[in-house]
């Protein structure tokens, strides 16, 4: 295949804190929204999901039960904590030139409205830059991604109470100013529209009982592109080469059918999601809004001077997680809903296959993703997460055959490809859990995206002893090719 991948194209993987880490409690690190969610196999199956989208009052109170005897796996992760230099050595033996991954926001202020930082969690993070720069891996650093310290949420209600911009912009400095040396690309915001699907793990509000969430949830996003904003200025005064970017969750949307009333919806739908990145990108609140906001019953409390700080400051480059699209329709009561769990509860397109989680596969919505999201920003985009999450079985003579998974990538990276060529600027590719993780919506070990299998499994149990994949040489070839052999 002739490669139009650029000769620097950013290679690489990507992990978040909360999934990989572990050490919680260890070194003066606090407990964050994250650490909240169960696993519990006699639990329903329909709930491992639904306590992502709406976490209750009496779970978090429980989650603070210093004598709980209950498993929450994102307080273990992968113990990346003690196993980072492992962990690094393999990504650089595939070939990595960039490893996209955050920083725990609770590592650093524990509860998130100290002053002074946590000198523990500030050198954990210093070694694990050294540790990348050492194999010639640019980190690619998320300050934020589903982490915030629970502390502000149960004492200042989350993201809604405008208090909360001043603790993350503390921290943010802090650790920009800390590794200035060291990192160059930075994300604020993981996956900034999903607060539409899961508020309380986005800004940490607790949606069960609360009288008016539409209003929460977009004054909560106010808050955030304003500390983004002062963040974006403070990263480029201080790193002269810094880039930062925005990051959203890209859910290719396309009308069921050629129904008109289908097409309208989509282009609404499709707007509710790319709001974010627009006020982030363009520096400003899209004429749209105001109707968008009208529907939904929100007045925004916007302060002076915030506007002014959004539109001075919008963002280097766009990042993006594209795992799969639905189709969109104004009747859906008409239809057969997906089969499983296709997390946004979107509608299944016939012509698509789905994950066994009921996440559907379409590797040429990823080109038609990138093309329209050049077209609107015409600003470099880089693809922060894709991958599949599958079960993986381990055979006798300890090989994992996960030619599924080679499958699914390749099909994605053919697809970049072919953007390329249409001439959209993409300059980095970070496959989603590089090494098996906790999943972040279902808090399974069994969902699995990694090139390197962990031994454990659901409840937490296993050697985690790392092991290659077939897909680990596939992934290291494709690398040392510059997507010339997939
Ligand atoms: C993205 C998140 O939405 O999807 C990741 O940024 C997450 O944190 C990934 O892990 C895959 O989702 P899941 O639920 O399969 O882990």
């Amino acid at each position: 295949m002739k490669s139009y991948f650029p000769k620097d194209f950013l290679w690489g993987g990507a992990t978040a804190a909360n999934q990989v880490e572990g050490g919680s409690g260890i070194d003066g690190k606090g407990l964050s929204v994250s650490d909240v969610y169960l696993f519990d196999s006699s639990m329903p199956k329909e709930r491992w999901t639904d306590q992502w989208h709406m976490m209750t009052h009496q779970q978090v109170a429980e989650a603070q039960d210093p004598n709980s005897t209950k498993y929450y796996p994102k307080r273990q992760g992968i113990d990346f904590y003690h196993h980072f230099k492992e962990d690094i050595r393999l990504f650089a033996e595939m070939g990595f030139k960039a490893y996209r991954m955050s920083i725990a926001w609770t590592r650093i202020f524990p509860k998130g409205d100290e002053v002074d930082p946590n000198e523990a969690g500030l050198a954990f993070y210093d070694a694990v830059f050294d540790e990348c720069l050492k194999y010639g891996i640019e980190p690619v650093v998320s300050l934020s991604h589903y982490e915030m310290p629970l502390y502000l949420v149960t004492e200042y209600g989350g993201w809604p109470n405008r208090q909360v911009i001043d603790f993350y912009v503390r921290f943010a400095k802090t650790v920009i100013e800390r590794y200035q040396k060291k990192v160059k690309y930075w994300v604020t915001f993981n996956e900034i529209n999903c607060v539409k699907h899961h508020p309380y793990v986005s800004v940490g509000i607790i949606e069960e009982g609360h009288p008016n969430i539409e209003q929460e949830k977009y004054q909560g996003a106010h808050h955030q592109f304003v500390a983004s904003a002062i963040v974006t200025d403070y990263c480029h005064r201080l790193i002269p080469d810094a880039k930062v970017g925005c990051m959203i969750s890209y859910q290719l949307l396309t009308p069921y059918s050629c129904d008109p009333d289908d097409v309208q919806k989509t282009v609404e739908s499709q707007r509710t999601s790319l709001f974010f990145s627009d006020v982030q990108a363009r520096g400003y609140y899209p004429a749209y809004t105001n109707r968008m906001f009208e529907e939904k019953g929100v007045e925004l409390v916007i302060e002076p001077g915030d506007l002014e700080v959004i539109r001075e400051n919008p963002v280097d480059f766009v990042s993006f997680s594209y795992y799969m699209s639905s189709a969109v329709s104004a009747h859906p009561e008409r239809l057969e809903s997906a089969v499983g769990n296709l997390i946004t509860g979107g509608i299944k397109n016939p012509y698509l296959p789905s994950s066994k989680w009921g996440w559907q596969i379409d590797p040429k919505g990823l080109r038609t993703a990138l093309n329209q999201l050049y077209d609107r920003y015409q600003k470099p985009l880089f693809i922060a997460e894709n991958g599949l999450g599958a079960e993986d079985v381990v055979n006798e003579d300890g090989t994992i055959d996960d030619f599924y998974r080679i499958d699914y990538l390749r099909q994605h990276i053919e697809q970049i490809n072919e953007a390329l060529h249409d001439g959209v600027e993409v300059f980095g590719y970070t496959a989603w859990g590089c090494i098996d993780i906790i999943s972040a919506s279902t808090s399974q070990m069994s969902k699995r995206y990694g090139f390197i299998y962990v031994d454990q499994d659901d409840e937490g149990n296993g050697t985690k002893k790392r092991i290659k994949k077939a897909s680990f040489d596939w992934y290291k070839k494709v690398i040392a090719s510059n997507g010339a052999t997939l």
